[in-house]
């Protein structure tokens, strides 16, 4: 089993969502691959997903009302083999909280799924309206296929 953790700033738009898309694919296709989300502002911490970000993700048969955000931890570390984030700060958020390198080498970007060493920011749809959320969406539902690709390539057993 591997798995996979999604990381954004309010864990309310971004990270859940690629967490629903993520677990929606592995549970079509049979793989053995759980994700997760998290986030570092505290602002919504036990908050549902964003209306938007629950309405486009309906759109696409993914119910994802039940998320509750939490913030990042560093067990976190521990309990996941791959960490994704979504932009720079959460990037720099997670590296700060990584104890050496084995936890530094777990942390990338997810846009890189796409486009290899860019190290690009996914949209943050918070500042911004549904149909932004649905860009979003999109890019990562070809994201979360690039992962599943990989992931299979490597053949996980447990
Ligand atoms: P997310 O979007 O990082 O995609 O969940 C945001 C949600 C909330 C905030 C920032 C970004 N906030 O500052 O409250």
């Amino acid at each position: 089993m591997k798995n996979v953790l999604f990381l954004c700033l309010g864990n309310t738009c971004r990270s859940p969502m690629a967490a629903g898309i993520l677990n929606k694919k592995v549970k079509e296709k049979d793989i053995r691959i759980k994700a997760d989300s998290a986030g570092f502002e505290s602002f919504h911490i036990g908050d549902p997903p964003d209306k938007r970000a629950i309405d486009t993700m309906k759109k696409f048969g993914i119910d994802i009302s039940n998320h509750r955000a939490r913030l990042f931890s560093q067990k976190d570390f521990d309990n996941f083999d791959l960490i994704y984030v979504m932009d720079h700060k959460s990037y720099n958020e997670a590296r700060y909280f990584k104890r050496d390198e084995n936890d530094a080498e777990k942390v990338y970007f997810m846009m890189d799924l796409l486009e290899p060493g860019k190290r690009k920011s996914v949209p943050d749809p918070y500042l911004s309206d549904e149909e932004e959320c649905e860009v979003v969406y999109n890019i990562m539902d070809k994201a979360c296929d690039k992962l599943i690709d990989n992931l299979s390539k490597e053949k996980i057993k447990e």
